[in-house]
């Protein structure tokens, strides 16, 4: 019999977890779900392709529904069964006017990744999602694809949703983003399919490589050298058959589980190791983590494998520089770690962090400090000082699915319970969660 550590509270409207710390060591095999940029990247990519594509293992998490639903509206037809998404693609030019605003949800890739496609459409689009969305920076997104020449406006001269689009007759750029950002590179790169000539982004430091990678198994040219990334307009995207590998962002709370609580041994199938990002494995490992990675292998166009963890004694590392477009969703998650590492964990260069689904510099710091960790706040990162005990508290989530995670695991390893707030977000990225981690309690 397995003891019940995780419970639910339901208070009004919000879940609330209560998680009691862990009776004995995790044991045990996970099967990560879907990566959540493959899967948007797969249903984008196949709606604007010719014929019809199968996505397998795509990631049913409410980010990803919303890219489901935002390409319905524009008239594309996509089922869904357990096991594959079908989508059948409307080639580069027969996406419809939609009648209704297209509604992204909680997803910051859907908003940004779907306005470089709608650049390239003459017809009127309305973009908007939820309150985390409203306050999120467009400009990063709407400025370049102004620059190709398309009509976009939006609160704040285009910054803030709602946005209102109506492309067509681009122009190709050279675009030197100030920011390493896979969804301004990713919108730049599909409005340069659209685009007059060849378009060309360069960035500050790599991003995740998924569009150009998966573009190219939808038969399209991208070159890549360095920091810089070109495509050619007018080319046409092939549909093709798209396997996602288990997404290595979820697999990191599972990894950090394993770490921190005592005598831990999980084995986590089928994970994405693209090193653009699999930051967190070399972190962790730099930290002390028993990390290993078993049958590496390639699954449709990216790298994966099954990875094993064991718990292991932590030490304190810096965080900075290139790794952090590498590492930058598993912050909040390795904050928690560094609270159980020996010596001071500073992370820099991680102003990106203030723009996520809320203000992650200021979340993580002040709920784990709650539970008695000693971080402090910096203008671009933050300092955690450890090894710190835990202590049971009431933490909120503020609707953030890795906040949420982040705060149940704490739980596990805490002295009293730990109620975790407005858990349902969590359905975001990783709807079974729970049900992965309850299946490790012994
Ligand atoms: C993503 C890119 C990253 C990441 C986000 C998903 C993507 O955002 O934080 O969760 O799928 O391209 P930025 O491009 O803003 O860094």
């Amino acid at each position: 019999m397995k003891p019940t550590t995780l419970h639910n509270i339901q208070g009004g409207n919000e879940m609330i977890k209560v998680i009691q710390k862990a009776k004995g060591p995790l044991k045990g095999t996970v099967k990560i779900p879907g990566d959540k940029s493959i899967s948007h990247r797969a249903v984008l990519f196949a709606s604007i392709a010719e014929g019809t594509s199968t996505i397998h293992g795509f990631l049913r998490g409410q980010d990803c529904l919303s890219t489901i639903s935002c390409m319905r509206e524009l008239g594309v037809e996509i089922t869904e069964t357990d096991d594959v998404i079908t989508v059948e693609g409307k080639g580069s030019s027969g996406l419809a006017e939609p009648d209704k605003l297209l509604d992204v949800g909680n997803s910051g890739t859907t908003i940004r990744l779907l306005s470089g496609i709608l650049a390239g459409q003459e017809f009127y689009n309305v973009l908007a999602g939820d309150d985390s969305i409203a306050k999120r920076p467009m400009r990063r997104v709407t400025g370049p694809l102004k620059m190709m020449n398309a009509s976009i406006d939006g609160r704040d001269f285009g910054n803030y949703t709602p946005l209102t689009i109506r492309g067509g007759n681009l122009q190709g750029i050279h675009y030197f983003s100030p920011v390493a950002s896979a969804q301004v590179k990713s919108a730049v790169l599909l409005a340069g399919l659209y685009a007059n000539g060849q378009t060309t982004v360069t960035e500050p430091f790599l991003s995740r490589d998924h569009t150009e990678r998966m573009l190219r198994t939808f038969g399209v040219e991208v070159e890549t050298e360095d920091l810089s990334a070109t495509i050619r307009g007018g080319q046409k995207l092939q549909a093709t058959k798209v396997e996602v590998p288990g997404d290595i962002s979820s697999a990191a709370f599972m990894l950090v589980a394993g770490a921190i609580v005592p005598e831990s041994e999980i084995k986590l199938d089928v994970v994405g190791i693209n090193p653009t990002r699999a930051g967190i494995i070399d972190v962790m490992k730099r930290a002390g983590a028993d990390v290993t990675l078993e049958n590496e292998r390639m699954l449709g166009g990216e790298p994966v494998a099954d990875i094993r963890i064991k718990a292991s004694s932590l030490k304190a590392v810096e965080i900075a520089g290139a790794d952090i477009p590498r590492l930058i969703d598993e912050i909040p998650v390795l904050a928690l770690l560094a609270t159980q590492a020996e010596g001071t964990t500073v992370i820099k260069d991680a102003a990106e962090l203030k723009v996520k689904e809320t203000n992650r510099i200021d979340t993580v710091v002040n709920q784990l400090n709650k539970l008695g960790a000693s971080c402090e706040a910096t203008e671009d990162g933050m300092i955690i000082h450890g090894p710190t005990p835990l202590k049971g508290a009431e933490v909120e989530s503020f609707h953030d699915h890795r906040i949420g995670m982040t705060m149940a695991l704490a739980g596990l390893i805490s002295e009293g319970e730990v109620k975790v707030k407005d858990t349902e977000a969590i359905a975001v990225s990783y709807p079974d969660f729970f049900e992965d981690l309850k299946g490790l309690l012994n």
